[in-house]
């Protein structure tokens, strides 16, 4: 049988940074409120004609040359994004396999917010281990700041641009082998995380841009606590079901959304801090390319090497929520 392994990761941030320093000039808020309430000090920002294909093509590029391959030897192209080139049509994966110049291959969006690159984790797990396909590419990329609304102090200090891109192989070694995946959703939270307008619910209109429903929109306080609830409950259940320690986990690698999050989660199940990465600091909540991302920098840090395995968690808009445990099968 084959096996879905992890073969490489890539990650790209643009160049412009906008600190929290930055923000004070902007809207009501401080430093000092943002870092104690979310560790965040700074978030990139896309150039004005920068999209989220042009970020994730810079994070396949890397992903694709670590792994010793080209975009020829791609079988399929799932991309994670709540942030894409376009609204819909065509999908980001389309334009980035375009920008990669591959075509005639199965190129396809997943939607399901910061949860995004570990429901495509798991959609090329099951293509690879249905003897589909052979090599995929998963990319998380978001330009996020095209849609958060700098007037919103609740939302504008909180998120950042960047891509985060992985290349997921079929192997016949069973070490090698993604351990294992759970994804979930609860759409009656629907509301908690939410960009209300341009959908058929509420179509692209002067009322939906005046009454600013093309931003994205948070019940902060509330999603808070069903993130650490959640996520605390489905890392357990992952650590159990799995028959491992926490000591067999070479890394933690959760979704940067909130420092606060992150410890009380990393606290509750007893991870030790050598084993957590942590981006948030350096480039807010990158939604579905946040744990590329962080798994890049951990892995140019020289904290992540073959076989390693990596405990993968995340929660988002939906709401949807997963894990992922992974050995790192690349060099
Ligand atoms: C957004 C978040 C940082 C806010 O922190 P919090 O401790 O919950 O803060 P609250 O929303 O309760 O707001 C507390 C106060 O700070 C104020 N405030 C909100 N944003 C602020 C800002 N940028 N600067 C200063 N004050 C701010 C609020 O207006 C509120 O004031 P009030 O008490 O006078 O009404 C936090 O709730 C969070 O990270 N939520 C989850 C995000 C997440 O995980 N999303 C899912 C994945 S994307």
């Amino acid at each position: 049988m084959a096996y879905a392994s992890f073969r490489s990761i890539g990650a790209y941030v643009p160049e412009k940074i906008l600190t929290n320093q930055d923000l004070e000039k902007i809207v009501d808020t401080s430093d000092e409120w943002i870092t104690k309430r979310s560790g965040i000090k700074n978030r990139h920002i896309s150039a004005d004609d920068q999209t989220a294909s042009d970020l994730g093509k810079e994070a396949a590029l890397i992903a694709l040359k670590r792994a010793g391959m080209t975009a020829e030897d791609l079988d399929m192209i799932i991309v994670a994004s709540i942030s894409g080139d376009y609204l819909f049509m065509p999908s980001t994966a389309c334009v980035l396999a375009d920008k990669l110049g591959v075509k005639n291959i199965p190129a396809f969006d997943v939607l399901a917010a910061c949860t995004g690159f570990i429901y495509a984790l798991s959609t090329a797990k099951a293509y690879i281990e249905s003897g589909m396909m052979k090599n995929i590419l998963i990319v998380g990329a978001e330009a996020l700041s095209k849609f958060v609304d700098y007037s919103d102090r609740t939302t504008c200090v909180l998120f950042g641009d960047g891509a985060g891109a992985a290349i997921i192989t079929a192997t016949d070694n069973a070490d090698e082998r993604i351990r294992d995946i759970h994804i979930s959703a609860d759409g009656t939270y629907q509301d908690f995380l939410i960009t209300p307008g341009g959908g058929s619910k509420h179509p692209c209109s002067a009322y939906v841009t005046d009454e600013r429903l093309h931003f994205m929109k948070m019940k902060g306080n509330e999603t808070f606590k069903v993130a650490v609830r959640t996520l605390t409950n489905d890392v357990e259940e992952m650590v159990k079901n799995n028959n491992i320690t926490l000591d067999d986990i070479k890394l933690f690698i959760p979704h940067q959304a909130n420092y606060r999050i992150i410890k009380a989660v990393g606290d509750a199940i007893g991870i030790r801090d050598d084993q957590l990465v942590l981006t948030v600091d350096k480039f807010g909540n990158t939604s579905a390319a946040s744990i590329p991302m962080a798994i890049n920098d951990a892995y140019e840090a020289g904290r992540l090497k073959t076989g390693d395995l990596m405990l993968l968690d995340a929660f988002g808009g939906g709401l949807t929520w997963g894990s992922a445990l992974v050995p790192y099968a690349g060099k």
